[in-house]
């Protein structure tokens, strides 16, 4: 399903949205033009998900992880990725990716997952942002 959004706080609502229907174990994996919205949409999530920091773009530090709670109250930590700067999955896994996989206690977003598709599984929700306008992006959620 693809959503036009026509300011920040739409794609935020959006990630909002998907949020309340998320379950533990889910990896997202965010593709699409820099500036896109990929980081913006993971701010919406972590907001739904209870995540009480300010949550900044992994880009230098790649992962980071923040306490978090699902919509049915369980615990969970939310792992947020953003694999640009990745050269191999050799780095990736230098910042500890494996530690969080495979767990239905985390829920991943991976912005430019595409660079360590290997080792992320295969069931991932895919989503693709588009940059339109200053102010309008397309963001297609692809249906699981
Ligand atoms: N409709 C929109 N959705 C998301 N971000 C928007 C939108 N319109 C303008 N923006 C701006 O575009 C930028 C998106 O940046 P960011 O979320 O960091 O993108 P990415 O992580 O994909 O590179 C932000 O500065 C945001 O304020
Ligand atoms: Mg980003």
């Amino acid at each position: 399903m693809v959503t036009t959004t026509h300011d920040q706080m739409e794609t935020i609502e959006l990630a909002q949205k998907l949020a309340k229907k998320l379950v533990g174990g889910k990896v997202l994996a965010l593709h699409g033009d820099l500036g896109g919205g990929k980081t913006t949409f993971t701010k919406g999530l972590a907001e739904a998900l209870k995540v009480e920091e300010i949550i900044t773009s992994p880009t230098f530090v790649m992962l980071k992880n923040y306490p978090a709670k699902l919509s049915d109250g369980k615990k969970i930590e939310l792992v947020h990725i953003d694999a640009y700067r990745a050269e191999t999955i050799d780095d990736i896994k230098s910042v500890g990716i494996e530690d969080f996989l495979n767990r239905d206690d985390v829920v991943m977003v991976v912005e430019w997952a595409e660079k360590i598709s290997e080792i992320l599984p295969k069931n991932m929700i895919n989503i693709n942002f588009k940059f339109i306008d200053e102010n309008t992006r397309a963001i297609e959620i692809e249906d699981k």
